[in-house]
């Protein structure tokens, strides 16, 4: 499955994509995770990355193609027997502008293996917001929780992994804004993009997902919008649950 997630910041993106690698074990390549890494351990990326992040603006375009690039290629490697794999993966925040999205589009088309489908994420703004605001998570295995819709079952701790749990820097009200007017300017038209495309099974390549309600309900229908035409249910059938 090769998948793209679009949404506004804080909708709920990274959450679904946790679930989703959970239960289908399709790689998940979250460019805002791949910063956060890169700044905390300081690397020349993180370093260059650090204040465009801290703005809420996106991080320019080469810096953030060369990691899509490097994760992809990644992939590609592990073929077996000299025979090249099907490519799989979730990207999660990438692409975030139309330049992003060509350069996607040119990777994969040179490879034949376009994108099976697109995830439009839709919520209100005041509730996007709210999950912002409620946000924490584990610095140490990246696990997502929200302090109401999504607590820990130990309180300030990762009920995973046990690191104390932090609000993100870029989880401020000022900051937020920002984020969201950069979304409605540079991503957002991605949508119109994305519409007029059709997917690698021959089916519209768009699937418009209503975000409201809790983790478990979104899930239902993202999955929803996938078997509809694509994919079995998993094996194992349901969601991950919580802390993903
Ligand atoms: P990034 O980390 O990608 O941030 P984002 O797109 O702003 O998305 P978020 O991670 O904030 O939200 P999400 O949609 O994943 O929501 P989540 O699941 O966490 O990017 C950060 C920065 O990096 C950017 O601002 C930019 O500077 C840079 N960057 C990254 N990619 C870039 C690119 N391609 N180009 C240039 N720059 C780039 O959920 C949010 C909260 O809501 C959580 O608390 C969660 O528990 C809760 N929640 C989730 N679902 C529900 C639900 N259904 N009901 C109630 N609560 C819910």
């Amino acid at each position: 499955m090769r998948l793209v997630l679009l949404g506004a910041p804080g909708i709920g993106k990274g959450t679904q994509a946790r679930r989703l690698q959970a239960d289908y074990g399709w790689q998940v390549i979250a460019t805002g995770d791949l910063l956060r890494e890169a700044m905390a351990n300081a690397t020349p990326l993180g370093e260059q990355a650090r204040a465009y992040v801290a703005r809420g603006e996106l991080v320019p375009d080469e810096l953030v193609n060369q990691i899509v690039i490097e994760r992809l290629q990644t992939l590609e490697s592990q073929s077996s027997a000299g025979v090249p794999p099907a490519l799989s993966f979730i990207l999660d925040g990438y692409p975030r502008n139309l330049s992003q999205a060509q350069m996607l589009d040119t990777f994969l088309n040179e490879r034949r293996q376009p994108l099976h489908a697109v995830l439009a994420f839709e919520l209100d703004d005041e509730q996007i917001v709210q999950r912002l605001s409620g946000r924490r998570i584990c610095p140490q295995c990246g696990a997502i929780y929200h302090i109401v819709a999504n607590p820990s079952r130990r309180g300030e701790q990762c009920e995973r992994c046990g690191a104390t749990l932090i609000t993100r820097e870029d989880d401020q009200p000022d900051t937020i804004r920002r984020r969201l007017a950069v979304y409605r300017a540079q991503t957002e038209p991605l949508i119109a993009y994305y519409e007029r495309q059709t997917g690698a099974d021959g089916l519209p390549l768009l699937r418009r997902i209503d975000a409201s309600g809790d983790p478990e309900t979104v899930y239902q229908r993202v999955r929803n919008a996938l078997f509809r035409d694509l994919l079995p249910p998993p094996a194992s059938g349901g969601g991950s649950g919580r802390g993903v």
